[in-house]
């Protein structure tokens, strides 16, 4: 089969390009932590408020036994709930994200939180806010005739005021956790 010396020039570079790109995916993925925000796991939209983990009462900011954040919250025409949550600055903190409804996308400026909402997905990401302050959350998924004002809020503190306020009420943040300090 006869090729054009040129055709196969643009050949190369074309696969090249493809093996750049991938290249890249990998080398974030493996060595800078970035991944795709969401992973396959699924959940019945008509029955979260009867789910163990997405019940009303388990909403909102969660600190684990060994200091981990979750953040979890239900995404529903129209806001994001619960409307207010309040977490420290440079902390890892994972989030999970339902639908009650249709799709939505979260978005929180000036950080690179945002993910898309799926219904019948959890989306889970993690993230580090560097800077404290007040943030919205916005959706950027079209999702009714409400949506441009579908939001909340985020507040972001300081880590040491984190720390104090949350060293009282569990003693569970310094090192291995097992001192009770009242
Ligand atoms: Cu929710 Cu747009």
């Amino acid at each position: 089969m006869h090729i054009d010396p040129l055709e196969r020039k643009w050949v190369y570079v074309s696969l090249g390009m493809a093996g750049l790109f991938v290249g890249v995916i990998l080398i974030t993925a493996l060595f800078n932590d970035i991944n795709a925000p969401s992973n396959v796991e699924t959940i019945n939209s008509a029955t979260l408020h009867l789910s163990k983990e997405f019940a009303e009462d388990n909403l909102g900011v969660e600190v684990k036994p060994d200091g981990k954040l979750v953040v979890r919250m239900v995404a529903a025409r129209y806001g994001f709930f619960p409307r207010d949550i309040e977490v420290p600055a440079d902390t890892r903190i994972t989030f999970r994200w339902v639908s009650l409804d249709v799709l939505h996308g979260v978005h929180m400026p000036m950080t690179n939180m945002s993910t898309m909402v799926v219904p019948g997905f959890v989306a889970e990401l993690t993230t580090v806010f560097p800077k404290p302050g007040k943030y919205p959350l916005l959706c950027n998924e079209y999702c009714g005739r409400g949506h441009d004002h579908m939001w909340s809020n985020v507040t972001v503190i300081a880590k040491q005021h984190w720390d104090k306020a949350h060293q009282t009420s569990q003693g569970t943040e310094s090192v291995d956790g097992d001192e009770e300090n009242e």
